[in-house]
Formats: C-alpha cells, structure tokens, sequence
C-alpha cells in the first residue's frame, strides 16, 4: 500500500496568506498540517509516500525534507497545474504502479485511526473485490461538499457534487482507497465544467461500469482547513490534545502566572504575563505584559508586547505591539501589528506574511 497526499492546489480562500506560502505549510499547534497527513500515513505503516506539489513546490519540499525524519521514502510528483483532483492520480501513475495506494487531501485534518483502515481495507479488497473505498461524515450542510448514496449493503451507487437537494448527508472526507482500478477511471472522464478531472466523477465512472466501491464512516472530527475559521476551529481541536511541556531554557519571570495545558519552546522569555491554556508557544518567543488566553498558537520568534492574544494563529518572526485584543485571527510570519489605541478593542485579522498594520 502506498500514500498519495496532494499538496498543489491554488488555497485562493486562504488569500493573501496563500499568496507567499502553501496552505498545506500553515502551521496547526506550531507544527504543518502537512505534517498530520504524512504522519497518519507513517503510522499506519506506510513507507512509500508521493506528494504532488504545484507552484509552491519548492518551499513544501524545502520544510518536509527527504522524509528521513519519519524513517520513509517521499517521492516528490509534479503537477503542471490544479487540474483536478483525478488529475492527480493521473500525474502519479508512474509512482503507484499498480499498487493499492490511500489518497490524502494535504489540507485535510482528521481524527483517524488509519491503521485499522489500512488494514481493514488490504483485507476487503482481497475477499470482496473491492476496487475503492470511500470515508464518509454525517454533516449538517451537505449541498457544501461532494456527497455519497448508500444502498443496504453499504455500497456506494452514487456520488453528486454540491447537490441543492442532498440525497443524504453523508459527505465525503478527504481520505480515499483505492486499487489500480482507479487508473481506467481518470483515464475515461471529462473535466467538469470548472474545468477539473473531479475524483468523484471517477469513483462514479467505477461505480458505473460494475466495480465494487463501498464506504466508512468517519467519527473523529473532520475538518478541510482550506478557509481562516476551520483553520482555527482546527487548531482549538488539536489544541485541547496537546501535552504541557515547558522548556528548561524558557525563563518566566516570578510576575507571570501560568495556567492550563501550555508548551513552551527553547529559549522563550515570558514576563509580567498571564498565560491560559491551551497554548503552544514556539522558540525564541519574547511575551511582556500580555495576557496570551486559550487555543492560541505562536510561532518561534515571535514578539508580543502588551496585547491581549485569544484562539489565534501566529506565525513565525510576528511582532504585536499593544495590539489590544487580538481574536480569531490568523497573522502570517514576519507581520507587524501595532497601534490599538485600548486594551478593550477586539481585533480580527487575516494576515498574509510580512503585513504591516497600525490599528490607531
Ligand atoms: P482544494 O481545497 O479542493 O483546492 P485548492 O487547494 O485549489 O484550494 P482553493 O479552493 O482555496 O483554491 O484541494 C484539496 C487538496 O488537494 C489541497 O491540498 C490541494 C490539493 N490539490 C492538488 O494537489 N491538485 C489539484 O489539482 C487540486 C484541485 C487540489
């Protein structure tokens, strides 16, 4: 079994943060959600990893390496363009040969156990001739997403795209199985009106021409962090999962009050500062005289000085300078946030990398 994880893609609705850098890169809990998809992969035993890369290729291969950090092999896979998710499979056929392969949407986060998956699905597909397997989550909005129809023996006979009338809500997650079958498929269909080879036109290309396609249904939570509010939803999640973990090298001053479950990275200097967690802070973090409050992430190097920080991403090398409150934001690296003029101002931004902003 091998591992597709699709990192290319255009994230226009993370703008202007996607504008200098992949969504895929966007740190959850200081760490990117790239990162969550490879090691779910790894842990479900996977050693041979693809990963198709875009535009932004050189900066996602530059942070994930050769994969010798999680003991596998990356094979990097070029994509000329977002065409479409089927185009993906279609690029990487070189590299899956005819292997069954898990394909994971790099900008997806899962709570998954997807070694039990793995396993269950390398064992159907040998008894029941299996050709894919879909995960599936019972959603409240399903015209939102790709949905999937089930008969009584939990096959899938059918998937729609963004229906106005869901047949179920039972939409389709980000993580798929397949086997080689899946090749004729992407082969055989038309990009869609949007102009992309759709995956679920593929999966129903299967359906249709008699091969076998079933589903699970996903209980974790699921999220597409492709938009600034699931993306700090996402972090809230795995926030309230972390482990505290204070670095011998940090020094908090006797002025700081720490409460919760809070991390704190080499070398960070807090002083005359409350901090409530859940919290990651990162290395090299200078904190004074603010208050950094529940589900907020802050990345090494940045500075905050006296502001008020609340279920808020920051990225690496940030500065806020009495910012007043700063809430349900998501601020790229090296930006600039100074000039509220009280401590009361609540402020929500959605920062690409290196902003300048004066709120006074
Ligand atoms: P999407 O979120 O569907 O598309 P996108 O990344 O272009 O985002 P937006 O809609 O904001 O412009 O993509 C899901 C994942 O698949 C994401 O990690 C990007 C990746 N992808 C590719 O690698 N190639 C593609 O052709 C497409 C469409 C997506």
């Amino acid at each position: 079994m091998k591992g597709l994880i699709l990192s290319g893609g255009k994230g226009v609705r993370l703008r202007p943060l996607t504008d200098t850098r992949a969504k895929q890169l966007v740190p959850i809990a200081n760490k990117p959600i790239l990162f969550y998809c490879i090691e779910q992969l790894v842990a479900a035993g996977i050693t041979e990893i693809g990963i198709i890369i875009g535009e932004t290729g050189d900066e996602v291969k530059a942070v994930v390496g050769d994969g010798s950090k999680w003991g596998v092999d990356i094979s990097w896979i070029p994509q000329e363009a977002p065409l479409g998710l089927a185009h993906c499979v279609l690029v990487a056929r070189e590299f899956l040969g005819n292997d069954d392969f898990v394909m994971f949407l790099g900008d997806n986060m899962l709570e998954l156990e997807l070694a039990s998956l793995v396993h269950q699905f390398i064992n159907d597909r040998n008894n029941d001739s299996l050709s894919c397997r879909v995960l599936l989550k019972e959603v409240e909005n399903p015209s939102f997403f790709g949905v999937g129809v089930i008969n009584d023996e939990g096959r899938v006979i059918k998937l729609i795209e963004k229906p106005e009338e869901p047949p179920s809500n039972l939409a389709l997650v980000g993580v798929y199985f397949f086997t080689q079958a899946i090749h004729e498929a992407v082969l055989a269909i038309s990009p869609s009106k949007r102009g992309e080879l759709e995956i679920t036109d593929a999966i129903q290309w299967l359906i249709d021409n008699g091969c076998v396609v079933d589903h699970h249904i996903l209980d974790g939570w699921w999220i597409d962090t492709g938009k600034k509010d699931p993306l700090l939803e996402c972090n809230r999640l795995v926030l309230s999962a972390v482990v505290g973990d204070i670095a011998p090298s940090a020094v908090i001053d006797d002025g700081t009050d720490i409460s919760g479950v809070v991390q704190i990275g080499e070398g960070s200097v807090i002083s005359n500062s409350i901090i409530e967690g859940p919290v990651v802070i990162g290395k090299g973090v200078m904190v004074s005289d603010s208050q950094i409050r529940p589900f907020t992430s802050i990345g090494d190097g940045v500075q905050v000085f006296g502001s008020i920080l609340k279920d808020s991403v920051l990225l690496e090398g940030c500065v806020i300078d009495k910012a007043g409150l700063i809430n349900a934001s998501l601020v790229g690296s090296n930006s600039k946030v100074s000039g509220s003029t009280g401590s009361a101002d609540s402020n929500t931004l959605l920062l690409g990398d290196n902003s300048i902003v004066d709120l006074s």
